[in-house]
């Protein structure tokens, strides 16, 4: 019989048969974007907000809404991003028919190449070069566009910016509100706009931002601990395998429950009991899994904490030993000899800012799970 593939994924967008839980967000996402709402989706990074905007993405696909799906993050310019935004627009809307008489109107005010592929039925268009151009003068005409196509058209578009906070990259204010002013006269057009952190997110949508009240914010959880046990008990009985329940808490509590980590170390734990043809698997076995994995870290925990300043190392070292709950309290303080609050909260505002912690459910935490393990080890 061969060797089946190993189930747990990580770093990829998560389909159907292997997506955990998230139910209620996925059919609640899909009724919002069928409904042409503007959703916010909020969380830190790696707790699957990709994978279930894809999903919702494809359900709507199902249902005959045409669905578009932009990285903003991956455009090096408000051009660039602009060009493909349009382009996959019109991709999504096609057929050709539908959107030449579109494409003239649109190529008399803004003058784009663009290539129609006759045998492929795509859609390929690049916008003026050159110093000269100034992509916020097209800006609100390439908005406009899923409103202009769907606008008695008799379909529905469904469209997803991930990554939206870096959307404030691309210049100073003006795209937030080039994109708010359109999208918010688009009755056909659901929007998800998918953001990693929470912070920079929150600030797009404070008052005085174009994006304020723009429509509703979710802040996604992680995954309850009993669907994963659920999963990975299921995934490993399949192989004829078992890992015992302290060994799946354990290996829970090293992921601190964060999707992606999760996923990671069960997928070493599959390939560690492939290679020793393990039946039963417990605690021992899952420690000596996450062991290998921190110690194939090493070298990058090592360079990144040199880069930390003396306060900075101590608020992880107390974090890592003694949880978020009391970092600023009087006890831990003295004990890890921190100084005053103030010093500990400029150093975890650090910390926050160069990505090592986030913040989730008002308490900071480790966005890499394997950190405070390898901190842990290293004064033991
Ligand atoms: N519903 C799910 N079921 C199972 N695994 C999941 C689920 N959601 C996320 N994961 C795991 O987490 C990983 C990261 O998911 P995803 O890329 O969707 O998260 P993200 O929030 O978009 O992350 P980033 O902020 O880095 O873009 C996936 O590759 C997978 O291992
Ligand atoms: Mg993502």
């Amino acid at each position: 019989m061969p060797t089946p593939e190993n189930p747990f994924v990580f770093g990829e967008i998560i389909d159907e048969p292997g997506f955990v839980d998230r139910t209620s967000e996925l059919n609640q996402l899909v009724r919002d974007l069928a409904d042409g709402q503007k959703v916010f989706l909020l969380s830190p990074r790696r707790f699957g907000k990709s994978s279930l905007v894809t999903l919702a993405l494809l359900r709507l696909k199902k249902r005959h809404i045409h669905t578009v799906n932009l990285t903003v993050s991956s455009y090096a310019s408000y051009a660039q991003f602009l060009e493909k935004f349009a382009e996959k627009v019109l991709r999504a809307a096609g057929p050709w028919d539908r959107v030449k008489n579109w494409i003239t109107r649109f190529g008399r005010s803004v003058k784009p190449d663009i290539n129609y592929n006759m045998t492929s039925g795509e859609v390929s268009l690049s916008l003026a070069k050159g110093q000269a151009f100034d992509p916020s003068r097209i800006a609100p005409d390439v908005f406009a566009l899923p409103g202009e196509l769907t606008k008695n058209a008799g379909f529905r578009m469904a469209i997803c910016l991930d990554e939206f906070q870096q959307i404030s990259e691309f210049d100073s204010g003006s795209v937030e509100n080039a994109i708010r002013n359109q999208v918010q006269q688009q009755r056909e057009v659901g929007y998800v706009f998918a953001g990693s952190q929470p912070s920079l997110m929150k600030e797009m949508l404070s008052a005085k931002r174009p994006f304020h009240k723009a429509g509703p914010q979710t802040f996604l959880d992680k995954i309850p601990a009993s669907d994963w046990r659920e999963f990975i008990t299921r995934q490993f009985r399949k192989r004829g395998r078992t890992l015992n329940e302290a060994g799946i808490e354990a290996l829970l509590a090293t992921a601190d429950l964060i999707p992606y980590d999760v996923q990671r170390i069960a997928h070493e734990l599959w390939d560690y009991a492939e290679l020793k043809d393990k039946r039963q698997l417990d605690v021992s076995d899952l420690n000596s899994v996450t062991d290998s994995l921190v110690a194939g870290q090493s070298t990058y925990y090592e360079l990144l904490w040199e880069q930390l300043s003396a306060a900075q190392r101590g608020t992880l070292l107390a974090l890592a030993e003694r949880g978020p709950a009391e970092i600023y309290s009087q006890a831990i303080r003295s004990e890890y000899r921190l100084g005053p609050a103030s010093t500990v909260q400029k150093a975890v505002q650090a910390l926050d800012s160069r990505d090592i912690l986030d913040r989730y459910q008002d308490r900071y935490f480790f966005l890499d799970p394997l950190f405070p393990c390898w901190i842990r080890k290293r004064v033991s």
